[in-house]
């Protein structure tokens, strides 16, 4: 059958949308200078999407909707570098520098050669092949002459250029080889290890660590959360005219599109040009948005640098000339925990104040009860001290040659420190967390995924705004926002009788909710919007999910085992089922669950299971529900009908088990026709 051509104009927004998405994805990533807001970008990546699935035609092998989709790999594949991917050799401190600069440039040579200098970004090295100006591969460098093939991961890093945007009268090589590093911005990197410290996942020692641990994931779902950029800084194998310098190199790669250090390298004529680069640069690390530890410096002649040749495994005609080391020992004082918004205990260190690397340190996070173990710190050991991603104090590890005896290993508190309930650390976890919802660490947290957008959809509650309330002691838990009175709202700080008026407006109508986001806001964790959803689709009320036993809860469709204690836990606190009925009190309501349509079928709970022949079971699950029965998606001890099909398993066992009439297809159909 001919599937009918998309119209013209479909196919022109489609294109439009792919230019539009791309050049926001530069703005933002490459240039660090977004024009539209996040939620403006998320529009029109949803409605080329939304167009791509209607028109499957019209989707390209480059749009940036397919950055991310590809299926997760069993192992990488080897791939072969057409010229080897080389590494540098470091310069450590002025005197090295010079040793090179004389090795390159023998006294008397006059005038001295020009060297290209850009910062050296601490990340992954790879390459990345362009063909008829479409990305097409890319790896990381391996031994040098063979790495691994991580196209699908590189797709998804956004400043990456699918295929080449050159400037006007730019020539696009038909093959362009690209040697580049993908690396991760200093804060971008301090969040993914804060979202692990709430999450228990993985905690990485420095941006590098983390940009080449995202890089060789293989499921490239997974790296497309990761933020990692590109950063490209020379050449490979490039067919046709090539350029004759490393600057016009980089500015050649820069007019394709590509993300370069074009603006923050110098051309640099002699040795004493280098080391006033070097020092302006050292002084500037702190200010910029990436890692960097050292200066790279390259003879920028290329004829020069092809005449100077390579060692087995670096240029001649290229040195890194690096920054000192940001590390230091200082002794461990205490070990303390904090409580993170949502209720994580983070083991924190506090340090002899030391200074590293321009900034005195007096405390560093241990991150999870497991890195204290693993890392074996103890209170009183002298440790070794750095920053990662330039921020973050970084503990490495104890000098253990220094210890004395009398350091003390460190034990989690049982009780939160900051409201004293009891600490859960289940097993087979790494974090420690207070389970309490109205425990004062987490209130803020809390208060502000009650009013997200997903759960009672509270417009006009920023973060400045829950901390201020919560400071004054306005508000305690979510519940108290409802008992917000205009006066006091509009005295607060950047307040005044409007903005309190559409505050006191937004927290009144979020009264009138509905199940799915009455649970999502509540915060129980592991229960996000689809599950919220689920579990109101199964029980109907909150008090029967506040009621339901374990084995209720893994019946519902996606809910597991960890889910399922997960809630449980939440409602057998005290705290949190006083919390629960505070916010019932203070008049927040949903609607009863549609009942179902009068029918033949009416009072019936009907569960589907194994397979059907006359019918799909959405098909059937309309039917029955037309007819007037609730159909659930599996059996509970309401469920008055099942009806079992070939394949059955645990549904039928159960429904015998708990006495409900089980009928075939057959049955069932006569059942609708009465
Ligand atoms: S040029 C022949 N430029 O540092 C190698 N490398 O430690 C020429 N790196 O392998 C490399 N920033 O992965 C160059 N601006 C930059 C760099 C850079 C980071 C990496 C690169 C290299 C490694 C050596």
């Amino acid at each position: 059958m001919m599937t009918p051509s998309p119209p013209p104009a479909a196919r022109r927004r489609a294109d439009e949308l792919r230019r539009l998405i791309e050049h926001h994805n530069h703005r933002y990533y490459v240039l660090d200078d977004p024009e539209i807001s996040d939620a403006e970008y998320d529009a029109l990546l949803r409605e080329l999407t939304a167009l791509e699935e209607k028109h499957p035609e019209l989707a390209t092998p480059d749009s940036p909707t397919r950055r991310v989709g590809a299926a997760p790999l069993e192992k990488f594949i080897p791939f072969r570098h057409s010229r080897q991917m080389l590494s540098l050799q470091n310069a450590a401190g002025s005197e090295e520098m010079k040793e090179w600069w004389e090795r390159i440039a023998p006294a008397g040579d006059e005038p001295p050669p020009a060297v290209w200098c850009e910062p050296k970004v601490d990340g992954a090295a790879v390459e990345l092949v362009y063909a008829g100006g479409s990305f097409r591969a890319g790896a990381t460098r391996g031994d040098g002459w063979v790495g691994e093939d991580v196209s699908a991961n590189l797709r998804t890093i956004r400043g990456l250029p699918l295929s080449l945007r050159p400037r006007k009268g730019v020539p696009v090589a038909p093959l362009l080889e690209v040697r580049a590093e993908v690396y991760m911005n200093k804060t971008d990197f301090a969040g993914l290890n804060r979202q692990a410290e709430e999450r228990g996942g993985k905690i990485f020692a420095n941006p590098r660590n983390a940009a080449a641990g995202s890089l060789r994931q293989l499921d490239p779902r997974l790296t497309a959360e990761r933020p990692l950029r590109i950063l490209c800084h020379g050449l490979g194998t490039v067919e046709g005219p090539s350029p004759a310098t490393q600057r016009e190199a980089i500015a050649w790669l820069d007019a394709l599109g590509l993300p370069t250090a074009l603006r923050r390298g110098r051309l640099c004529a002699g040795l004493e040009q280098v080391e006033l680069f070097y020092a302006e640069l050292e002084s500037a690390r702190e200010s910029l948005p990436f890692e960097i530890d050292g200066v790279v410096v390259k003879v920028d002649d290329i004829a020069l640098q092809e005449r100077l040749g390579e060692r087995s495994r670096s240029p001649r005609w290229a040195v890194a000339y690096k920054f000192p080391p940001r590390e230091a020992r200082t002794r461990v004082l205490d070990i303390t925990v904090t409580v993170g918004r949502t209720g994580a205990l983070t083991p924190l260190a506090i340090l002899e104040p030391v200074w590293v690397g321009g900034v005195q340190v007096s405390n560093a996070t241990l991150h999870n009860i497991e890195m204290v173990r693993e890392k074996d710190v103890r209170i009183g050991d002298m440790v070794v001290v750095t920053r990662a991603g330039d921020v973050i104090p970084f503990i490495i590890g104890p000098v253990k040659e220094a210890r004395t005896g009398e350091e003390r290993e460190y034990h989690l508190p049982r009780h939160c420190p900051a409201c004293g309930a009891e600490v859960l650390l289940p097993e087979a976890e790494v974090i420690a967390r207070c389970p309490n919802i109205a425990c004062p660490a987490q209130v803020k947290g809390h208060i502000l995924h009650f009013a997200s957008r997903g759960g009672m959809d509270i417009d006009h509650l920023g973060e400045r705004l829950v901390d201020q309330l919560v400071d004054k002691g306005m508000v305690r838990d979510p519940a108290d926002l409802y008992g917000l009175r205009h006066e006091e709202v509009a005295a607060l700080d950047r307040m005044g009788d409007k903005s309190a008026a559409n505050l006191i407006a937004s927290i009144d109508r979020s009264r009138r909710t509905t199940l799915p986001k009455l649970l999502y806001a509540l915060g129980i964790r592991h229960v996000g919007e689809a599950s919220a959803a689920a579990l109101a689709r199964h029980f109907g009320s909150l008090e029967a999910v506040m009621d339901a036993a374990g084995e209720d809860l893994v019946e519902v469709q996606d809910i597991g085992p960890a889910v399922a204690e997960s809630i449980r836990a939440f409602f057998k606190g005290k705290a949190n089922r006083q919390a629960v009925e505070k916010l019932l009190r203070a008049g927040v309501t949903y609607p009863p669950p549609a009942a179902p349509a009068a029918g033949p079928l009416s009072g019936m709970v009907m569960v589907f299971t194994g397979e059907l022949e006359a019918m799909t079971r959405p098909q059937a699950r309309s039917l029955a529900e037309s007819l007037g029965a609730t159909v659930d998606p599996s059996v509970t001890r309401r469920t008055t009908h099942v009806v079992a099909g070939p394949g059955a398993g645990s549904k039928l066992a159960k429904a015998r088990k708990l006495g409900a009439a089980i009928l075939d297809e057959a049955a069932f159909l006569e059942m609708t026709r009465r």
